[in-house]
Protein backbone atom coordinates (compact mmCIF):
# COMPACT_ATOMS: atom_id res chain seq x y z
CA UNK A 1 0.00 0.00 0.00
CA UNK A 2 1.31 3.80 -0.72
CA UNK A 3 1.70 5.55 1.83
CA UNK A 4 -1.34 8.08 3.27
CA UNK A 5 -1.94 11.39 1.24
CA UNK A 6 -3.59 14.62 2.64
CA UNK A 7 -7.47 13.55 1.58
CA UNK A 8 -7.77 15.96 -1.38
CA UNK A 9 -11.13 18.13 -2.11
CA UNK A 10 -12.66 15.70 -4.24
CA UNK A 11 -11.69 12.53 -1.97
CA UNK A 12 -13.39 14.82 0.71
CA UNK A 13 -16.69 15.76 -0.45
CA UNK A 14 -17.16 12.10 -1.81
CA UNK A 15 -16.62 10.78 2.16
CA UNK A 16 -19.10 13.25 2.88
CA UNK A 17 -21.69 12.77 -0.04
CA UNK A 18 -21.18 9.03 1.42
CA UNK A 19 -22.01 9.27 4.65
CA UNK A 20 -24.99 11.40 3.75
CA UNK A 21 -26.62 9.79 1.26
CA UNK A 22 -25.48 6.36 0.24
CA UNK A 23 -26.54 3.45 2.27
CA UNK A 24 -24.24 0.36 2.60
CA UNK A 25 -25.25 -2.58 2.40
CA UNK A 26 -24.56 -5.45 5.75
CA UNK A 27 -22.74 -2.30 6.72
CA UNK A 28 -22.92 -0.45 10.37
CA UNK A 29 -23.19 2.94 8.41
CA UNK A 30 -23.25 4.33 12.08
CA UNK A 31 -19.68 3.43 12.46
CA UNK A 32 -18.45 5.74 9.82
CA UNK A 33 -17.18 9.23 11.31
CA UNK A 34 -14.38 11.41 10.46
CA UNK A 35 -12.00 8.82 12.25
CA UNK A 36 -13.29 5.76 10.35
CA UNK A 37 -13.73 6.84 6.78
CA UNK A 38 -16.29 4.77 4.30
CA UNK A 39 -13.31 2.96 1.66
CA UNK A 40 -14.14 4.53 -1.89
CA UNK A 41 -12.39 2.12 -4.60
CA UNK A 42 -11.94 3.97 -7.77
CA UNK A 43 -10.06 2.18 -10.31
CA UNK A 44 -9.03 -1.54 -10.51
CA UNK A 45 -6.13 -3.25 -12.72
CA UNK A 46 -5.57 -7.29 -12.95
CA UNK A 47 -5.82 -8.54 -8.99
CA UNK A 48 -5.33 -4.42 -7.59
CA UNK A 49 -7.55 -2.37 -6.74
CA UNK A 50 -6.83 1.60 -6.09
CA UNK A 51 -8.78 4.20 -3.62
CA UNK A 52 -9.39 7.04 -3.81
CA UNK A 53 -6.05 8.73 -2.40
CA UNK A 54 -4.14 6.63 -4.95
CA UNK A 55 -3.62 3.47 -2.39
CA UNK A 56 -3.07 0.25 -3.85
CA UNK A 57 -4.63 -2.80 -2.27
CA UNK A 58 -4.60 -7.01 -3.01
CA UNK A 59 -7.79 -7.42 -4.17
CA UNK A 60 -8.26 -11.18 -2.07
CA UNK A 61 -11.81 -11.83 -2.61
CA UNK A 62 -12.08 -10.27 -6.65
CA UNK A 63 -14.80 -7.79 -5.25
CA UNK A 64 -17.05 -10.16 -3.08
CA UNK A 65 -16.37 -13.25 -5.71
CA UNK A 66 -17.10 -11.82 -8.68
CA UNK A 67 -14.20 -10.18 -10.49
CA UNK A 68 -12.84 -13.61 -11.61
CA UNK A 69 -11.21 -12.64 -14.50
CA UNK A 70 -9.59 -9.70 -12.90
CA UNK A 71 -10.31 -5.65 -12.59
CA UNK A 72 -9.29 -3.26 -15.90
CA UNK A 73 -9.76 -5.43 -18.77
CA UNK A 74 -11.08 -3.00 -21.49
CA UNK A 75 -11.91 -5.60 -23.92
CA UNK A 76 -14.65 -7.01 -21.78
CA UNK A 77 -16.09 -3.23 -21.11
CA UNK A 78 -16.15 -3.16 -24.92
CA UNK A 79 -18.68 -5.83 -25.91
CA UNK A 80 -20.81 -4.29 -23.47
CA UNK A 81 -20.59 -0.51 -25.10
CA UNK A 82 -20.30 -2.32 -28.35
CA UNK A 83 -23.66 -3.99 -27.92
CA UNK A 84 -25.13 -0.79 -26.45
CA UNK A 85 -24.58 0.60 -29.75
CA UNK A 86 -26.29 -2.51 -31.39
CA UNK A 87 -29.20 -2.77 -29.07
CA UNK A 88 -29.04 -1.26 -25.48
CA UNK A 89 -31.99 -3.12 -23.94
CA UNK A 90 -35.00 -5.85 -25.16
CA UNK A 91 -35.96 -8.03 -22.55
CA UNK A 92 -36.53 -11.46 -22.56
CA UNK A 93 -39.99 -11.27 -21.81
CA UNK A 94 -41.53 -13.21 -24.65
CA UNK A 95 -38.68 -11.84 -27.07
CA UNK A 96 -35.54 -12.81 -27.38
CA UNK A 97 -32.14 -11.24 -28.77
CA UNK A 98 -29.07 -12.67 -30.26
CA UNK A 99 -26.72 -12.26 -26.96
CA UNK A 100 -29.28 -14.03 -24.82
CA UNK A 101 -29.39 -16.73 -27.18
CA UNK A 102 -26.29 -17.05 -28.12
CA UNK A 103 -24.96 -16.75 -24.14
CA UNK A 104 -27.77 -19.54 -22.91
CA UNK A 105 -26.51 -21.87 -25.68
CA UNK A 106 -23.10 -21.63 -25.03
CA UNK A 107 -23.76 -22.03 -21.04
CA UNK A 108 -25.64 -25.33 -21.69
CA UNK A 109 -22.59 -26.37 -23.84
CA UNK A 110 -20.53 -25.76 -20.33
CA UNK A 111 -22.81 -26.40 -17.40
CA UNK A 112 -23.12 -30.55 -16.52
CA UNK A 113 -25.27 -33.25 -18.26
CA UNK A 114 -28.24 -32.54 -19.52
CA UNK A 115 -28.39 -28.76 -18.15
CA UNK A 116 -29.55 -27.17 -21.29
CA UNK A 117 -32.67 -24.47 -20.38
CA UNK A 118 -30.78 -21.13 -19.00
CA UNK A 119 -33.30 -18.75 -17.29
CA UNK A 120 -31.55 -15.53 -17.13
CA UNK A 121 -31.84 -13.37 -13.68
CA UNK A 122 -30.09 -10.04 -12.43
CA UNK A 123 -28.19 -11.60 -10.05
CA UNK A 124 -27.89 -14.51 -7.20
CA UNK A 125 -30.91 -13.92 -4.85
CA UNK A 126 -33.23 -13.72 -8.26
CA UNK A 127 -31.54 -16.95 -9.32
CA UNK A 128 -32.15 -18.73 -6.12
CA UNK A 129 -35.44 -17.16 -5.98
CA UNK A 130 -36.01 -18.17 -9.13
CA UNK A 131 -35.52 -21.61 -8.74
CA UNK A 132 -37.52 -22.23 -5.67
CA UNK A 133 -40.44 -20.94 -7.58
CA UNK A 134 -39.84 -23.47 -10.65
CA UNK A 135 -39.65 -26.47 -7.76
CA UNK A 136 -42.45 -25.74 -6.14
CA UNK A 137 -44.19 -25.21 -9.69
CA UNK A 138 -42.79 -28.15 -11.20
CA UNK A 139 -44.09 -30.27 -8.88
CA UNK A 140 -47.46 -28.71 -8.90
CA UNK A 141 -47.36 -29.58 -12.76
CA UNK A 142 -46.05 -32.79 -12.02
CA UNK A 143 -48.90 -33.72 -9.39
CA UNK A 144 -47.72 -33.31 -5.93
CA UNK A 145 -48.85 -29.68 -4.98
CA UNK A 146 -47.85 -30.35 -1.46
CA UNK A 147 -44.01 -30.31 -1.97
CA UNK A 148 -43.50 -27.04 -1.33
CA UNK A 149 -40.67 -27.32 1.41
CA UNK A 150 -36.62 -26.79 0.95
CA UNK A 151 -33.78 -28.18 2.81
CA UNK A 152 -30.93 -26.06 3.08
CA UNK A 153 -27.59 -26.22 5.47
CA UNK A 154 -27.06 -24.65 8.41
CA UNK A 155 -25.38 -21.04 8.26
CA UNK A 156 -25.34 -21.30 4.41
CA UNK A 157 -26.27 -17.89 2.40
CA UNK A 158 -28.66 -17.90 -0.22
CA UNK A 159 -29.04 -14.60 -0.64
CA UNK A 160 -31.62 -12.26 0.80
CA UNK A 161 -34.68 -12.10 -1.22
CA UNK A 162 -37.46 -13.63 1.47
CA UNK A 163 -37.50 -16.73 -0.73
CA UNK A 164 -34.23 -16.73 -0.64
CA UNK A 165 -34.12 -15.81 2.96
CA UNK A 166 -36.12 -18.48 3.86
CA UNK A 167 -33.30 -21.15 2.42
CA UNK A 168 -30.44 -18.92 4.07
CA UNK A 169 -29.74 -20.86 7.44
CA UNK A 170 -28.02 -17.20 9.57
CA UNK A 171 -29.76 -16.85 12.34
CA UNK A 172 -29.08 -13.17 12.59
CA UNK A 173 -29.59 -12.39 8.67
CA UNK A 174 -33.12 -13.94 9.15
CA UNK A 175 -34.47 -13.01 12.32
CA UNK A 176 -35.54 -9.28 11.63
CA UNK A 177 -37.27 -10.27 8.13
CA UNK A 178 -39.31 -13.07 9.78
CA UNK A 179 -42.07 -14.19 8.84
CA UNK A 180 -40.86 -15.71 5.86
CA UNK A 181 -42.05 -17.80 3.02
CA UNK A 182 -42.80 -21.31 4.55
CA UNK A 183 -40.99 -24.32 4.33
CA UNK A 184 -37.45 -23.29 4.76
CA UNK A 185 -35.75 -26.63 6.77
CA UNK A 186 -32.23 -27.08 7.70
CA UNK A 187 -29.62 -29.67 8.37
CA UNK A 188 -25.85 -29.46 9.49
CA UNK A 189 -23.27 -28.06 6.96
CA UNK A 190 -19.75 -29.91 5.85
CA UNK A 191 -18.16 -28.10 8.36
CA UNK A 192 -15.84 -31.36 9.21
CA UNK A 193 -13.30 -29.08 11.64
CA UNK A 194 -16.29 -28.94 13.71
CA UNK A 195 -18.67 -32.15 13.09
CA UNK A 196 -21.79 -31.90 14.89
CA UNK A 197 -22.27 -34.47 17.23
CA UNK A 198 -23.61 -37.79 16.34
CA UNK A 199 -22.34 -37.25 12.55
CA UNK A 200 -19.32 -38.65 10.77
CA UNK A 201 -17.89 -37.45 7.67
CA UNK A 202 -19.79 -40.46 5.78
CA UNK A 203 -23.04 -39.76 7.82
CA UNK A 204 -24.10 -35.92 7.48
CA UNK A 205 -25.86 -37.17 3.90
CA UNK A 206 -27.98 -38.38 5.70
CA UNK A 207 -29.11 -35.59 7.46
CA UNK A 208 -30.77 -34.40 4.54
CA UNK A 209 -32.57 -38.36 3.76
CA UNK A 210 -33.28 -37.61 8.00
CA UNK A 211 -35.11 -34.22 7.65
CA UNK A 212 -37.11 -35.27 4.31
CA UNK A 213 -38.70 -38.02 6.51
CA UNK A 214 -39.44 -35.85 9.61
CA UNK A 215 -40.94 -33.12 7.25
CA UNK A 216 -42.77 -35.60 5.03
CA UNK A 217 -41.72 -37.17 1.71
CA UNK A 218 -44.26 -35.52 -0.03
CA UNK A 219 -43.63 -31.84 1.32
CA UNK A 220 -40.36 -31.38 0.22
CA UNK A 221 -39.66 -29.57 -3.23
CA UNK A 222 -35.80 -29.23 -3.25
CA UNK A 223 -32.32 -29.59 -1.42
CA UNK A 224 -30.06 -26.58 -2.08
CA UNK A 225 -26.87 -26.47 -1.66
CA UNK A 226 -23.47 -24.85 -2.26
CA UNK A 227 -20.96 -27.13 -4.29
CA UNK A 228 -18.54 -25.45 -1.44
CA UNK A 229 -20.64 -23.65 1.64
CA UNK A 230 -19.40 -19.88 1.46
CA UNK A 231 -20.64 -18.95 4.69
CA UNK A 232 -19.23 -20.37 8.42
CA UNK A 233 -15.69 -20.36 5.88
CA UNK A 234 -15.38 -22.68 2.53
CA UNK A 235 -17.06 -25.90 3.89
CA UNK A 236 -15.77 -28.46 1.17
CA UNK A 237 -17.96 -32.02 0.73
CA UNK A 238 -16.72 -34.86 2.12
CA UNK A 239 -16.04 -37.65 -0.44
CA UNK A 240 -19.09 -38.83 -2.19
CA UNK A 241 -21.65 -36.47 -0.07
CA UNK A 242 -22.98 -35.00 -3.36
CA UNK A 243 -23.22 -38.55 -4.81
CA UNK A 244 -25.26 -39.19 -1.55
CA UNK A 245 -27.37 -36.46 -1.66
CA UNK A 246 -28.50 -37.28 -5.84
CA UNK A 247 -29.39 -40.60 -4.64
CA UNK A 248 -31.39 -39.25 -2.04
CA UNK A 249 -32.88 -36.50 -3.82
CA UNK A 250 -34.00 -39.40 -6.41
CA UNK A 251 -35.51 -41.24 -3.92
CA UNK A 252 -37.58 -38.39 -2.95
CA UNK A 253 -38.42 -36.82 -5.88
CA UNK A 254 -36.86 -33.79 -4.43
CA UNK A 255 -35.35 -31.51 -6.97
CA UNK A 256 -31.19 -31.14 -6.12
CA UNK A 257 -30.09 -26.95 -6.39
CA UNK A 258 -26.19 -26.59 -6.94
CA UNK A 259 -26.20 -23.04 -5.93
CA UNK A 260 -23.25 -22.13 -7.53
CA UNK A 261 -23.57 -17.84 -7.33
CA UNK A 262 -19.52 -18.14 -6.45
CA UNK A 263 -18.47 -21.93 -6.62
CA UNK A 264 -18.98 -21.62 -10.74
CA UNK A 265 -17.16 -19.85 -13.49
CA UNK A 266 -13.67 -20.68 -12.94
CA UNK A 267 -13.65 -20.52 -8.70
CA UNK A 268 -12.97 -23.88 -8.29
CA UNK A 269 -11.07 -24.66 -11.15
CA UNK A 270 -14.07 -25.80 -12.98
CA UNK A 271 -16.82 -24.18 -15.46
CA UNK A 272 -19.45 -25.32 -12.69
CA UNK A 273 -18.66 -26.78 -8.79
CA UNK A 274 -20.87 -29.48 -9.44
CA UNK A 275 -18.28 -31.20 -12.08
CA UNK A 276 -15.30 -30.32 -9.56
CA UNK A 277 -17.57 -32.76 -7.29
CA UNK A 278 -18.74 -34.92 -10.22
CA UNK A 279 -22.41 -34.95 -9.40
CA UNK A 280 -25.31 -33.64 -11.51
CA UNK A 281 -27.84 -31.54 -10.08
CA UNK A 282 -31.19 -30.37 -11.51
CA UNK A 283 -30.79 -27.09 -11.25
CA UNK A 284 -27.67 -24.46 -11.06
CA UNK A 285 -27.95 -21.25 -10.01
CA UNK A 286 -25.00 -18.37 -10.36
CA UNK A 287 -24.16 -15.23 -10.96
CA UNK A 288 -21.00 -12.88 -10.42
CA UNK A 289 -18.53 -15.00 -12.21
CA UNK A 290 -20.90 -15.02 -15.25
CA UNK A 291 -19.84 -11.67 -16.35
CA UNK A 292 -17.35 -10.80 -13.98
CA UNK A 293 -19.04 -8.85 -13.23
CA UNK A 294 -18.22 -6.35 -15.40
CA UNK A 295 -22.12 -6.31 -15.57
CA UNK A 296 -24.85 -7.50 -13.64
CA UNK A 297 -26.63 -10.73 -14.07
CA UNK A 298 -27.34 -14.32 -13.21
CA UNK A 299 -28.87 -17.94 -14.15
CA UNK A 300 -30.70 -20.81 -13.42
CA UNK A 301 -29.69 -23.64 -15.26
CA UNK A 302 -32.20 -26.01 -15.34
CA UNK A 303 -32.11 -29.82 -16.69
CA UNK A 304 -34.28 -31.13 -19.72
CA UNK A 305 -35.99 -33.09 -16.91
CA UNK A 306 -37.37 -30.46 -14.91
CA UNK A 307 -38.38 -27.65 -18.02
CA UNK A 308 -40.23 -30.43 -19.66
CA UNK A 309 -43.51 -29.90 -18.42
CA UNK A 310 -42.96 -25.68 -18.92
CA UNK A 311 -42.83 -26.46 -22.85
CA UNK A 312 -46.26 -28.26 -23.02
CA UNK A 313 -49.19 -27.04 -23.71
CA UNK A 314 -50.46 -23.74 -21.97
CA UNK A 315 -48.16 -24.42 -19.43
CA UNK A 316 -45.22 -21.33 -18.56
CA UNK A 317 -42.95 -20.54 -15.77
CA UNK A 318 -45.06 -16.94 -14.64
CA UNK A 319 -41.72 -15.50 -13.61
CA UNK A 320 -39.34 -12.95 -14.38
CA UNK A 321 -37.55 -9.99 -14.33
CA UNK A 322 -37.15 -7.14 -16.50
CA UNK A 323 -33.92 -6.40 -16.38
CA UNK A 324 -32.47 -9.99 -16.31
CA UNK A 325 -30.59 -11.25 -19.55
CA UNK A 326 -30.02 -8.09 -20.30
CA UNK A 327 -28.45 -7.71 -24.13
CA UNK A 328 -25.51 -6.23 -22.34
CA UNK A 329 -24.69 -8.15 -19.46
CA UNK A 330 -24.95 -11.23 -22.34
CA UNK A 331 -22.58 -9.48 -24.67
CA UNK A 332 -19.98 -8.62 -21.40
CA UNK A 333 -20.68 -12.56 -20.37
CA UNK A 334 -19.64 -14.16 -23.69
CA UNK A 335 -16.57 -11.73 -24.21
CA UNK A 336 -15.83 -12.83 -20.44
CA UNK A 337 -16.53 -16.59 -21.04
CA UNK A 338 -14.19 -16.38 -24.13
CA UNK A 339 -11.56 -14.29 -22.75
CA UNK A 340 -11.30 -17.32 -19.66
CA UNK A 341 -11.14 -19.81 -22.82
CA UNK A 342 -8.50 -17.90 -24.60
CA UNK A 343 -6.42 -17.18 -21.65
CA UNK A 344 -6.68 -20.79 -20.09
CA UNK A 345 -8.33 -19.24 -16.85
CA UNK A 346 -9.32 -22.26 -15.28
CA UNK A 347 -5.69 -23.76 -16.14
CA UNK A 348 -4.33 -21.55 -14.07
CA UNK A 349 -6.43 -21.91 -11.06
CA UNK A 350 -5.84 -26.03 -11.22
CA UNK A 351 -2.50 -25.21 -11.42
CA UNK A 352 -2.20 -22.97 -8.89
CA UNK A 353 -4.23 -23.69 -6.16
CA UNK A 354 -1.91 -26.20 -4.32
CA UNK A 355 0.21 -23.14 -4.37
CA UNK A 356 -2.28 -20.89 -3.14
CA UNK A 357 -3.32 -23.41 -0.61
CA UNK A 358 0.60 -23.97 0.67
CA UNK A 359 0.85 -20.70 1.27
CA UNK A 360 -2.08 -20.52 3.63
CA UNK A 361 -1.04 -23.85 5.21
CA UNK A 362 2.12 -22.37 5.97
CA UNK A 363 0.24 -19.57 8.13
CA UNK A 364 -0.40 -22.81 10.39
CA UNK A 365 2.69 -21.98 12.37
CA UNK A 366 0.54 -18.81 14.18
CA UNK A 367 -1.11 -20.09 17.54
CA UNK A 368 -4.30 -18.21 15.72
CA UNK A 369 -4.80 -20.29 12.95
CA UNK A 370 -7.09 -23.03 13.56
CA UNK A 371 -7.95 -24.40 10.61
CA UNK A 372 -7.33 -23.98 6.58
CA UNK A 373 -10.26 -25.54 4.35
CA UNK A 374 -11.51 -24.45 1.13
CA UNK A 375 -11.09 -25.74 -2.72
CA UNK A 376 -9.62 -23.92 -5.87
CA UNK A 377 -9.70 -20.49 -5.27
CA UNK A 378 -11.83 -20.07 -2.73
CA UNK A 379 -10.33 -20.53 0.64
CA UNK A 380 -10.98 -19.68 4.79
CA UNK A 381 -8.78 -19.51 7.91
CA UNK A 382 -10.70 -20.67 10.89
CA UNK A 383 -9.42 -18.35 13.91
CA UNK A 384 -9.32 -20.19 16.96
CA UNK A 385 -8.24 -19.28 20.66
CA UNK A 386 -6.88 -22.04 21.68
CA UNK A 387 -5.25 -24.78 18.93
CA UNK A 388 -5.17 -27.79 21.01
CA UNK A 389 -8.86 -27.14 22.21
CA UNK A 390 -10.51 -25.62 18.90
CA UNK A 391 -12.01 -23.04 21.36
CA UNK A 392 -13.53 -20.30 19.30
CA UNK A 393 -13.52 -16.59 20.50
CA UNK A 394 -16.79 -15.68 21.84
CA UNK A 395 -19.36 -12.93 20.30
CA UNK A 396 -17.52 -9.95 21.99
CA UNK A 397 -13.64 -10.99 21.70
CA UNK A 398 -15.15 -12.04 17.73
CA UNK A 399 -16.65 -8.28 17.44
CA UNK A 400 -13.29 -6.79 19.09
CA UNK A 401 -11.10 -9.26 17.15
CA UNK A 402 -12.44 -9.42 13.64
CA UNK A 403 -14.50 -5.95 13.08
CA UNK A 404 -12.46 -4.20 15.87
CA UNK A 405 -8.77 -5.27 14.76
CA UNK A 406 -8.35 -7.61 11.84
CA UNK A 407 -11.23 -6.19 9.08
CA UNK A 408 -9.45 -2.10 9.31
CA UNK A 409 -5.85 -3.85 9.64
CA UNK A 410 -5.51 -6.00 6.82
CA UNK A 411 -6.83 -3.12 4.73
CA UNK A 412 -4.89 -0.60 6.00
CA UNK A 413 -1.71 -3.02 5.11
CA UNK A 414 -2.86 -3.71 1.69
CA UNK A 415 -5.35 -6.67 1.47
CA UNK A 416 -9.11 -6.84 0.83
CA UNK A 417 -10.71 -10.18 2.24
CA UNK A 418 -13.33 -11.02 4.05
CA UNK A 419 -12.72 -11.48 8.12
CA UNK A 420 -16.25 -12.68 8.86
CA UNK A 421 -18.35 -14.22 11.39
CA UNK A 422 -21.43 -15.69 10.20
CA UNK A 423 -20.16 -18.92 11.61
CA UNK A 424 -16.88 -19.22 13.65
CA UNK A 425 -14.34 -16.21 12.98
CA UNK A 426 -12.83 -16.89 9.75
CA UNK A 427 -10.84 -15.12 7.28
CA UNK A 428 -11.57 -15.57 3.31
CA UNK A 429 -9.43 -15.42 0.41
CA UNK A 430 -10.63 -15.61 -3.12
CA UNK A 431 -8.79 -13.58 -5.42
CA UNK A 432 -9.24 -12.94 -9.09
CA UNK A 433 -8.61 -16.25 -11.11
CA UNK A 434 -5.91 -14.54 -12.79
CA UNK A 435 -3.54 -15.04 -9.55
CA UNK A 436 -0.55 -16.56 -9.36
CA UNK A 437 2.69 -17.32 -6.73
CA UNK A 438 3.52 -13.30 -6.64
CA UNK A 439 -0.14 -12.33 -5.28
CA UNK A 440 0.09 -15.32 -2.86
CA UNK A 441 3.75 -14.14 -1.87
CA UNK A 442 1.81 -10.40 -1.59
CA UNK A 443 -1.47 -11.96 0.61
CA UNK A 444 1.20 -13.55 3.00
CA UNK A 445 3.72 -10.61 3.20
CA UNK A 446 0.01 -9.23 4.87
CA UNK A 447 -1.37 -11.61 6.56
CA UNK A 448 1.48 -13.68 8.61
CA UNK A 449 2.00 -10.17 10.46
CA UNK A 450 -1.52 -9.50 10.73
CA UNK A 451 -2.43 -12.37 12.25
CA UNK A 452 0.58 -12.45 14.51
CA UNK A 453 0.05 -8.78 15.81
CA UNK A 454 -3.78 -10.48 15.96
CA UNK A 455 -2.20 -13.32 18.45
CA UNK A 456 -0.14 -11.29 20.39
CA UNK A 457 -3.53 -9.28 21.23
CA UNK A 458 -5.67 -11.93 22.08
CA UNK A 459 -2.60 -13.12 24.40
CA UNK A 460 -2.47 -9.29 25.94
CA UNK A 461 -6.07 -9.41 26.68
CA UNK A 462 -6.16 -12.54 28.38
C1 LIG B 1 -24.31 -19.00 -2.63
C2 LIG B 1 -24.98 -17.69 -2.83
N1 LIG B 1 -26.26 -17.65 -3.21
C3 LIG B 1 -26.90 -16.48 -3.42
C4 LIG B 1 -26.26 -15.29 -3.25
C5 LIG B 1 -26.98 -13.99 -3.48
O1 LIG B 1 -26.45 -13.34 -4.58
P1 LIG B 1 -26.70 -11.76 -4.83
O2 LIG B 1 -25.97 -11.04 -3.77
O3 LIG B 1 -26.14 -11.55 -6.22
O4 LIG B 1 -28.17 -11.55 -4.79
C6 LIG B 1 -24.93 -15.27 -2.84
C7 LIG B 1 -24.21 -14.01 -2.64
O5 LIG B 1 -23.08 -13.95 -2.24
C8 LIG B 1 -24.27 -16.51 -2.62
O6 LIG B 1 -23.00 -16.55 -2.23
Amino acid sequence: MATTEPISQDAQSLQELARRHLWLHFSRMGAYDAEHEIPVIVRGEGCHVYDDRGRRYLDGLSALFCVNIGHGRADIAQAGADQARELGFFTNWSYAHPRAIELAARIADLAPGDLNRVFFTSGGSESVESALKLARHYHKLTGHPNKTKVIAREVAYHGTSLGALSATGITAIRQPYEPFTPGGCHVPNTNLYRLKPGYGAETLAEAVAERIEFEGPDTVAAVIMEPVQNAGGCFTPPDGYFQRIREICDEYDVLMISDEVICSWGRLGEWFGAQRYGYQPDIITTAKGITSAYAPLGAMIVSDRIAEPFLQGTSSFTHGFTFAGHPIACAVALANIDAMEREGVLDNVRANEQAFRDMLESLRDIPIVGDVRGAGYFHAIELVKDRETKASFDDDESEWLLRGFLSGELYRRGLICRADDRGDPVIQLSPPLIAGPDEFAEIESILRPTLEDAWAQVQRRR
